[in-house]
């Protein structure tokens, strides 16, 4: 029997990993986890408690105690919480401790597509589909700014370029599981693609794969 499909989508902030990876998770009937709301989760944990970012022992009982299914406030989705969840995703007790739920939720009967920095590395070393999303860090920044305009937060573009910037460096220049593509990833630059021409391209590079998987005559 074929496994389920599982689909792992990285890239750095902004690429649009976020939007493909829903819309992927509707076209072929798969459950959507966005990891990236469990190091929001436990960076916001730390910042209502009023506990410095740099309290790693905190960050890591905050990651222990962690539900998945609480990870639906609007409150994640800001910057602050971005940005602390970029410090606290470097400390390796906190990425071990979340590490057994996204792998169960990988291996559901139905399959899944899991977008974050380091799927198809760590997390999912065998998904059948892996897609790596970049773009280029103004338009990104671009992006990011729209989007946090009509939620009403104001920030200027300067600022949200350099909270890119910042982010990327950290992401990608951290000692445990790394911003990387996996050698067997495929690049899906979406810089001068609009949301539907990037969706079309992903849907093609997942139709390639299950192609390959379907059971022969
Ligand atoms: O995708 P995002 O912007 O919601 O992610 C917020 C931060 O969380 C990101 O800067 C790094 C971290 N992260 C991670 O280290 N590993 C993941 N799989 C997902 C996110």
């Amino acid at each position: 029997m074929t496994p389920p499909l599982v689909v792992a989508i990285d890239g750095p902030a902004g690429a649009g990993k976020g939007t493909l990876a829903k819309r992927l998770a509707a076209h072929y009937g798969l459950a959507h986890l966005d990891t990236g709301l469990l190091y929001r989760a436990v960076g916001r944990a730390l910042l209502d408690a009023g506990l410095p970012l740099e309290d790693a022992d905190a960050a890591h009982a905050a990651a222990l105690s962690l539900d998945l299914g609480s990870l639906s406030s609007e409150r994640l989705r800001d910057r602050g919480a971005g940005e602390a969840a970029s410090i606290v995703s470097a400390y390796p007790a906190v990425r071990a401790a979340l590490l057994d739920q996204q792998r169960c939720f990988a291996a559901r009967a139905g399959g899944a597509v899991l977008d974050g920095r380091d799927i198809g590395t760590v997390v999912c070393p065998d998904a059948s589909v892996k897609i790596y999303v970049v773009a280029s860090a103004e338009e990104r920044a671009r992006r990011r700014h729209a989007e946090l305009a009509q939620a009403g937060e104001a920030a200027s573009f300067a600022d949200i370029l350099a909270d890119i910037l910042k982010r990327d460096e950290r992401d990608m220049n951290r000692a445990s599981a790394p911003l990387k593509p996996a050698d067997d990833a495929v690049i899906l630059d979406t810089t001068a693609l609009d949301p539907d021409a990037a969706f079309a391209k992903a849907c093609a590079i997942v139709d390639a794969v299950a192609a390959d998987r379907a059971p022969g005559p």
